[in-house]
């Protein structure tokens, strides 16, 4: 079905059976609301406490990006009849992801959160870059080298960190306390609304498969590249309450 099925517009959009409208629905609403919820608990507070200039300017770049990608899917899930209160953290009874739980103290820890936070987010993009309803596509498109930026700004500022000491032992901390977080980042395995996404051509993979990628990638590029440990975490993730 998938293969055929192309949404090209908002007008094709609501000729779509009601399962399709609201598997794309509960995609743009997630992004919406922790694409702001992380510019808040983050992106905003890092400003702060960036020690330089040179990174105080980069940092509000990444906090300008991350509000604009809010701002971006809060208008298409506009277009697709999502009530704004829906759009927002807190808005509703849907509750931010529990990554952003975390609360940020360090300049160290929001490098790891963009080093290993924003990984999380390319493959969560990614799995998006050929999603059926193309203005969904299409905005994955336009995010995608932001999105870039902003896990190279983590990793090019650890890299830096963990030349010294003490930084570096403030790295390996947040990492240690921040990398088992992310494994609730990719959903439940075995998870019905995943089934959906991916019946539908939305998505492309299984929760547990861009987990286990995640793992692999997290681990060439903190363990393999900045000579930093990842603690043991259960790479299988929560089980969906059904299975
Ligand atoms: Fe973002
Ligand atoms: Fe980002």
């Amino acid at each position: 079905m998938s293969e055929k099925l192309q949404v090209k517009t908002i007008e094709e959009f609501n000729q779509q059976p009601e399962e399709y409208k609201t598997a794309v629905r509960k995609i743009v609403r997630s992004h919406a609301i922790n694409e702001l919820f992380g510019a808040q608990v983050f992106d905003e507070p890092a400003i702060a406490l960036a020690p330089t200039p040179y990174a105080k300017w980069l940092t509000c770049r990444v906090a300008m990006e991350e509000y604009g990608h809010h701002v971006r899917f809060k208008e298409l899930g506009e277009q697709i009849g999502i009530p704004e209160a829906e759009l927002i953290p807190g808005g509703t009874s849907k509750r931010p992801l529990s990554v952003f739980d975390f609360k940020l103290k360090t300049w160290e820890e929001f490098c790891v959160n963009k080093l290993i936070g924003d990984l999380a987010e390319i493959l969560q993009v990614e799995d998006l870059l050929h999603c059926t309803f193309h203005p969904l596509r299409n905005l994955s498109r336009q995010i995608m080298p932001e999105e870039k930026f902003h896990a190279q700004f983590g990793e090019d500022f650890c890299s830096e960190l963990v030349q010294n000491e003490k930084s570096r032992a403030a790295v390996q901390e947040a990492l240690t306390k921040f990398y088992p977080i992310m494994m609730a980042f990719f959903g439940a395995t075995g998870s019905r609304n995943n089934e959906i996404f991916r019946k539908w051509g939305i998505k492309l993979r299984k929760n547990e498969e861009m987990r286990a990628d995640y793992a692999v990638r997290a681990k060439a590029l903190c363990e393999g590249k900045l000579g930093l440990k990842l603690p043991k975490v259960d790479v299988d993730g929560p089980k969906a309450a059904h299975a």
